[in-house]
């Protein structure tokens, strides 16, 4: 009996330094603020609260999002190894076939160091659908129908291939800044070497496309405009 008529008197207490202090603010008076202790003790409260409010979608953590990076990566890899011998067949330049089966060996290799990402991780390699790739592989099918018999096949070929090497130059830019957070410095390592590849494969393509490719496709429309004209 006497605990609860104790608790009720605190309680009353407490309302009425809150009341105290709300009208002193309403009247633009100066307030007591909190000490140190009781500030810290509140924001302790408060992460308590939040945190128990927490469902558990929204308790995922970096290790979580670097986990599923690498597996849409490691079905987008494949997806891409599977890929390009279409992309190799309709290729003309020699230089641009060359490039593509280089890569595609590279492709291979990376898919290997994946695994043994996952390897070093403790986890099971496996893939993820990744919605943003299907849609980039997607559009260079429609566009090798399009154009793969044309003369600006081997520029459609680039510009498709190139849409891929930046998808996957951002995703491994971002695992490797996701492993190097989290002090997995053998993960970080094995990605930054597949980086390296995929910079590499881009601007083969773009030095390509810049050099002769389009160059050779744009002298079709001269053609064309001189005998229009
Ligand atoms: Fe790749
Ligand atoms: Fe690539």
């Amino acid at each position: 009996m006497s605990t609860n008529s104790t608790t009720a008197q605190s309680g009353s207490a407490k309302k009425s330094a809150t009341a105290t202090r709300k009208k002193a603010r309403e009247e633009g008076k100066s307030t007591t603020k909190a000490t140190g202790a009781a500030r810290t003790k509140r924001s302790q409260a408060v992460a308590k609260r939040a945190a128990s409010r927490r469902s558990p979608k929204e308790q995922k953590s970096l290790s979580d999002l670097l986990e599923h990076a690498l597996k849409d990566i490691y079905y987008a890899e494949k997806k891409i190894y599977r890929a390009l011998p279409k992309m190799i067949r309709k290729a003309d330049h020699p230089d641009l076939k060359e490039a593509l089966q280089h890569h595609r060996e590279e492709t291979a290799g990376q898919i290997d160091t994946l695994e043994s990402v996952f390897e070093v991780m403790g986890k099971r390699a496996r893939g993820e659908k990744c919605e943003a790739i299907d849609g980039i592989l997607e559009e260079g099918e429609s566009l090798l129908e399009d154009f793969g018999d044309s003369v600006a096949a081997d520029a459609a070929i680039i510009f498709s291939c190139q849409a891929v090497e930046h998808y996957e130059i951002t995703r491994y830019g971002s695992i490797r800044a996701f492993a190097d957070a989290l002090g997995l410095d053998e993960v970080r390592d094995h990605i930054d070497s597949i980086l390296e590849q995929e910079k590499a494969a881009d601007q083969k393509l773009n030095d390509l496309a810049e050099s002769s490719v389009n160059d050779a496709a744009a002298e079709y429309d001269d053609e064309d405009d001189s005998a229009a004209a």
